[in-house]
Formats: structure tokens, C-alpha cells, sequence
């Protein structure tokens, strides 16, 4: 799911650099590609292991495999139509609603999935606060679901392209990064990251105020005072930052076995990046005449800080979620991360530059920060199909010690 939305994205940024300007792309490609990243990419990663992780945890009862599977067909389905009505527009009048209805159908599949398993011990147990925070991020994701269908919905009857329009589009994307993405990736570090990186035990009354004046700055956003919005993100990110205790000194040892030892680094980037995008909201808010500072910050933040997450939390947990596997290869691990690094830090520092004007010759350098970006992707992509597909799982390792013959697929 990864590839369709790079790709498109690749090729925006490749037209753009050539024509030295991003009013002459259409905007429904641009959003073609926001969409597949977002949904196709993002949103099935964090379905997929919603639904492995969330009824485990809260009382070990396993969600159900058809409920899954249909959740996944309608998301995938729903995700694909759009890229294709967008990019082709081959009857986008129908296409853009099923698609809409498609994903909203799957998430509510989803939430019932992860919602009803209750053992008797969890229904006497208080919830943990990432789960709240994970609660949070669903609800978010339903916003902007339903935001979406009604986008779609308004250009099938109104408008004469598929795009949305720019005012709504805008508000749109803060919905989708602050609302969904950002409360996300908080919920799963603060169940997972004191223990991989070994840090301090997590101050949750900071992690319950960064996500109170997170939806603070994005009620800002969305109702149109993204100046002050802007620099809620900011506030709600730092604080967010001291709840993790993401910058203090580790407290136990990092569980690196089986990831590369860098793994650590990269994850306290990611926060870096986090941080990063906020204050180029900022800037964007009081700067921006090209539509450049706000690409900016958008792309640290779904870059630097999503895609960095997906590619160090995914090669961490996914071989072990997929039958207790070993990851594939941790040269290869080091590797993506390093290109998307290398590719967002070119990206994001060019993209000022160059579509605000201040620099002519950062142009020239936003294409190869466009193909770092694929190559750490692609990276990424081949390692967790090696280690799918190559390594053994924990049963068939144990069928090879008794020696029963067995097919490794
Ligand atoms: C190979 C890496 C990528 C490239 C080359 C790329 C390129 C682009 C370009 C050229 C735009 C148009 C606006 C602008 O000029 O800034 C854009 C917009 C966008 N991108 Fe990316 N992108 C990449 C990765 C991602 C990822 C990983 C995500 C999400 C996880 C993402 C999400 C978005 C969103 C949401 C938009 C806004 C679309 C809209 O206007 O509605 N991008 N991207």
C-alpha cells in the first residue's frame, strides 16, 4: 500500500521541480496522493495492528479473522477507487462516494472489532491512559472520515473536479495529522516506548494536557485561527515530548535485539520531527506565499515523524506480531530509515527555499530528495516482505526442531 501514494507523490514533486512551481499540478493528483499515504499506507498499518494489539491487550481475547478480512477488502477497496478516480477521473462522480462510504464502512467495523472483546478481568480493570489516547486518535479518525465523505459528496454535486477545495482541503489536513495521525503515534509510544527504549516511567497527567491542547489548537485550526492553532501543535507536542520523557536519559537498557542498534536514535528523531513540523506551522502561519512553509511542515510531520515511526515501531513489531519472525535483515533497516532521514532533511529545508523563492538552486535539489524518500520506502517495503516471506515463523521453527517436514511460503 505504500507504493501507489509514493509513487504519485514522486512524480508531483518531479513536475513540480521542472516547472519551478506547484500551481501547475492538479490538485486532484496532489490530493490522490495525500490520500493514498494517509489512508492506504498510514491508516492500514494502524488498522492492522489495532486490530492484532487493542483486544489483546485489554483481556487476550483475539478479534475476529472475518471481521478483519472485511475490514480490510472495504478499506483497501475504498482507498484504491480514489486514488484511480483522482488520477484517471474516470467517472469520479460515483467512484468518489462509494470510496468514502467504503472507508467509513471499514472503520466502523474496525471500532466495533476492537471495542467489544472484553475479558471479565478488563471490565473490572480501569483503562490505561494510552488506551484513552488511542480512543482519542479513533475518534479523530471518524472526524475525518466522516469530513471526508462529506468533501466527497459536495465536489460529486458542485464541482466540476475531484479535488477538494483549497480552504476545506486545508483544514482538512489538520484534521488528518492532528486530529488522527499525531494522538495515534502518542497512544502507541506510551504503551511501547519506555519499554523498547528503556525509558523513565511516562508522566501521564503531561500526556492527558499535550492531548487536551492538541484538539485545542485543532478546533483553532479547523474553525480558521491556525495562527493561534499553530501554536497549540507546538505547546501539545512539547508536552507530549516531556510525557514520554522521549530527550531524558534512558532508565533501563533499549530492547534493540533483533533491530538495528540504531533503532533508539531513530525513534527520538521522529520526536525531533514532530517538533519540527509544529514550529514550521508556525512560521507558515506568518510566512507563507507559496504554499512551500506548509508542504514544509507537512512533510516533517508525515515523513519525519509518521514514516520514520512506521518504519522503526513496524520493523520492531510486525516480524514478531507475524508469528514471533526475526526481521529480515537490520542492515536494511538502518538503510531506509537513513534515506527517508536523508530525503526528508533535503525536502523539508529545500521546499522553504525553493517555492518561497529564496533559493533558485534548491529546486534542483527537491527531485533527489524525492527519490531518497522512495528508496528508504522501498527499502523498508522489501525487508518486511523478506521477513515475511523468508524467515520462519515461531511454529515452523519448532516443527524443524522435531523434525516434521514443513513448507516455508
Ligand atoms: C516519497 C515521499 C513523498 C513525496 C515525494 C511527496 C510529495 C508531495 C508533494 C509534491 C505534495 C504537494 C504539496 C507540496 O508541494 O508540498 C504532497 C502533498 C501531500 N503529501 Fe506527500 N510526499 C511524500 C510522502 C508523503 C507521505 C509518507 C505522506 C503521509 C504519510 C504524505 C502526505 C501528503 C499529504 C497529506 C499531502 C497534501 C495533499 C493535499 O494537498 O491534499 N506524503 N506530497
Amino acid at each position: 500500500m505504500v507504493f501507489p501514494g509514493t509513487f504519485l507523490g514522486v512524480w508531483n514533486l518531479l513536475q513540480i521541480s521542472g516547472r519551478e512551481s506547484v500551481a501547475s499540478i492538479s490538485p486532484a493528483w496532489l490530493q490522490a496522493h495525500g490520500h493514498a499515504q494517509v489512508f492506504g499506507w498510514v491508516g492500514s498499518f494502524i488498522l492492522g495492528i489495532g486490530f492484532y494489539s487493542i483486544p489483546k491487550m485489554r483481556g487476550g481475547v483475539k478479534s475476529s479473522f472475518a471481521m478483519a478480512w472485511a475490514c480490510w477488502g472495504m478499506w483497501t477497496t475504498g482507498a484504491a477507487l480514489r486514488w484511480a478516480a483522482n488520477v484517471y477521473l474516470w467517472e469520479w462522480r460515483i467512484l468518489l462516494p462509494i470510496s468514502a462510504c467504503l472507508e467509513l464502512a471499514a472503520f466502523l467495523i474496525f471500532f466495533r472489532g476492537v471495542s467489544q472483546h472484553r475479558s471479565a478481568d478488563s471490565d473490572k480493570k480501569k483503562l490505561d491512559p494510552w488506551i484513552w489516547v488511542v480512543v482519542s486518535a479513533s475518534l479523530g479518525l471518524l472526524s475525518v472520515l466522516v469530513t471526508n465523505a462529506l468533501g466527497c459528496f459536495y465536489v460529486t454535486f458542485r464541482s466540476a473536479t475531484p479535488a477538494f477545495p483549497h480552504v476545506f482541503d486545508q483544514r482538512y489536513l489538520a484534521l488528518m495529522a492532528w486530529g488522527f495521525m499525531v494522538p495515534f503515534v502518542w497512544g502507541f509510544s506510551a504503551k511501547w516506548m519506555t519499554v523498547f527504549l528503556g525509558l523513565k516511567p511516562l508522566r501521564t497527567p503531561w500526556l492527558l494536557s499535550a492531548v487536551a491542547i492538541n484538539l485545542g489548537g485543532l478546533g483553532l485550526a479547523v474553525a480558521g485561527e491556525a495562527a493561534i492553532g499553530s501554536w497549540l501543535f507546538v505547546l501539545g507536542a512539547a508536552c507530549a515530548i516531556v510525557a514520554l520523557r522521549m530527550f531524558e536519559s534512558s532508565e533501563n537498557e533499549p530492547k534493540i535485539r533483533g533491530v538495528h542498534s540504531t533503532f533508539p536514535l531513530f525513534v527520538r528523531m521522529a520526536y525531533g520531527w514532530l517538533l519540527i513540523a509544529a514550529v514550521l506551522g508556525v512560521a507558515a502561519t506568518r510566512w507563507d506565499t507559496s504554499g512551500g512553509i506548509w508542504g514544509a511542515s507537512r512533510h516533517a510531520l508525515t515523513v519525519g515523524f509518521i514514516s520514520v515511526m512506521i518504519l522503526s515501531v513496524g520493523q520492531r513489531i510486525l516480524p514478531a506480531f507475524a508469528g514471533m519472525r526475526m526481521l529480515w535483515s537490520t542492515k536494511l533497516m538502518f538503510v531506509g530509515l537513513a534515506f527517508v532521514t536523508l530525503g526528508c532533511t533535503l525536502r523539508v529545508s529545500c521546499e522553504v527555499l525553493a517555492y518561497q523563492g529564496y533559493a533558485a538552486w534548491a529546486w534542483s535539489v527537491l527531485p533527489i530528495s524525492a527519490l531518497c524518500e522512495l528508496a528508504g520506502l522501498t527499502v523498508y517495503a522489501i525487508n518486511i516482505l523478506g521477513t515475511f516471506i523468508l524467515e520462519p515463523s515461531h511454529s515452523q521453527k519448532q516443527a524443524m526442531v522435531v523434525g516434521v517436514p514443513i513448507k516455508i511460503s
